[in-house]
């Protein structure tokens, strides 16, 4: 799955990586919080697509899209399954840049974008093997219990986040870590992922 990523997915990660770490690095704000691209580094977009290829089956999805870049992750691991993954992204801004990514990557047939609040339809979702959870840390716990009694036995959310942002997301990691619809851990790559597999 790494080892023949196609041309134009790499020259896009490559732009959307710069991009972000130009943002990281700027020494004063020039961008609003909003429109920020907050991308997951590529060890976790990895980490993301080996997980996903590994769920069991059942629905894909992702929560926060930004510019696409950990959609483009996953894409690979749609790639070698022929599957699809569904994203939300609430910010009209970056869902044309999402779009541009999905177009330019040559991967929109992996790729379902739906716009607008994930809370207008994440409830409509069942059947759910994959959750990439990776949006407002305020509405984690939401999500987290809108997604998990839609989940198929054996399927596998992952939260991002959960380290570098342990104080504003604490109730909800211990919430998940007793949960016992779950088996749940704390994985320390990147910014820190929660992984819980459903029961
Ligand atoms: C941390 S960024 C996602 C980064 C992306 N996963 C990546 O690594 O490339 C979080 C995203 O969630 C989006 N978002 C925030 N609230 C949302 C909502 N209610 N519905 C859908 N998307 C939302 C934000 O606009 C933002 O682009």
């Amino acid at each position: 799955m790494f080892h023949n990523i196609p041309d134009a997915v790499l020259k896009r990660m490559r732009y959307l990586e710069d991009a972000n770490k130009n943002e990281k690095t700027e020494k004063v704000d020039v961008k609003p919080h909003h429109l920020r691209l907050r991308q997951i580094p590529p060890e976790t977009g990895k980490f993301i697509s080996l997980v996903a290829l590994n769920s069991p089956k059942g629905q894909w999805i992702e929560i926060g899209t930004s510019a696409g870049y950990s959609t483009l992750w996953l894409t690979l691991a749609c790639k070698s399954i022929a599957s699809k993954i569904t994203t939300f992204e609430l910010e009209p801004q970056k869902i044309e840049l999402a779009k541009e990514t999905f177009l330019q990557s040559n991967v929109e047939q992996y790729v379902e974008l739906v716009p607008g609040n994930v809370f207008n339809h994440l409830s409509h979702y069942t059947g759910i093997s994959f959750c990439f959870l990776d949006t407002e840390k305020e509405l984690y716990t939401d999500c987290y219990e809108t997604v998990i009694p839609n989940m198929v036995s054996g399927g596998i959310l992952l939260a991002d986040n959960v380290i570098s942002h342990k104080a504003v997301l604490g109730s909800m990691i211990n919430h998940a870590l007793q949960d016992e619809r779950v088996d749940s851990v704390v994985v320390p790559i990147g910014e820190g992922i929660l992984m819980c597999r459903k029961l």
